[in-house]
């Protein structure tokens, strides 16, 4: 393993080489401000909270952290004037960007950050066009049913062409990851619906309940992933989570008598 040593708001400490910034940071207990970061993810850099002062040699610049990999002889500052100017200016960008966001109000109110400077872009969105929910889509369907469209102040996220997409299984991964809680899901009727992509999907029914669960789609596209790795002979079953847990209890009950 390649270690190396660099310096965090004044701590030396050794770590492996090109580990993520922002990552070590946190490891050593050091608070950094994210809302497009997610572990399991690509770092991407879109909201530009997670600055730090990066300085090496005689040279001193902004960065972000999530995308940032350690090499030798950085230091790095995450609270410096600069720092915290930065951040104020990207949440002033997301407010105009997206008044509705409550997660971005309560982090600009901590900041002191509270009227933009910026005007508004959209009067009735959430959306800080993180990418969170295009990359989450990528690694679970490895498509695209969700993507960017539109370039500068009428970028936006949505299904490709604006249509709704073939794509998209209705697995809500996109709705459970976004920060901001823009992308609405609901299950009517049997139905899932997600307006945001358009989506509207039927939904199967618990062969031992009978109630509606999950999209047929979503189920058909998990189904095949799980014979590509197991075999032709995988066979999942069509059963929500209520009753599988039941099954599952019951079974384990009978085992523990057995033994008992
Ligand atoms: S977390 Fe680094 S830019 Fe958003």
């Amino acid at each position: 393993m390649d270690m190396i040593k660099t310096t965090i708001d004044g701590r030396e400490i050794e770590v492996q080489r090109d580990r993520w910034a922002l990552e070590v940071a946190r490891e050593m207990g050091i608070e950094i401000p994210t809302l497009c970061h997610h572990s399991a993810l690509e770092p991407y850099g879109a909201c530009r909270l997670c600055v730090v002062e990066v300085t090496k040699g005689k040279w001193t610049w902004l960065t972000t952290s999530c995308d940032l990999p350690i090499r030798e002889g950085l230091t790095i500052r995450t609270d410096t004037p600069a720092v915290i100017a930065a951040r104020k200016t990207a949440l002033e960008l997301m407010l105009a960007q997206a008044p509705d966001a409550e997660e971005v109000r309560q982090l600009a109110e901590q900041l002191g950050t509270k009227s933009p400077r910026f005007p508004d872009r959209n009067e009735s969105n959430a959306c800080i066009l993180c990418g969170l929910c295009v990359r989450v889509c990528k690694v679970v369907t490895g498509k695209m049913a969700i993507c960017f469209s539109n370039r500068g102040t009428d970028r936006k996220v949505g299904p490709p062409f604006d249509r709704s997409s073939d794509e998209c299984i209705g697995c809500n991964a996109c709705v459970d990851i976004c920060p901001t809680g823009c992308i609405e899901s609901r299950d009517e009727a049997g139905i899932r619906k997600i307006p945001m992509l358009k989506t509207e999907l039927k939904l199967a029914d618990c062969e031992v309940c009978g109630k509606p669960f999950a999209p047929i789609r979503q189920l058909e596209h998990m189904q095949a992933k799980l014979r590509e790795k197991f075999g032709d002979d995988f066979e999942a079953g069509c059963i929500c989570p209520v009753c599988r847990r039941e099954q599952t209890a019951a079974r384990l009950h009978n085992v523990a008598e057995k033994i008992g």
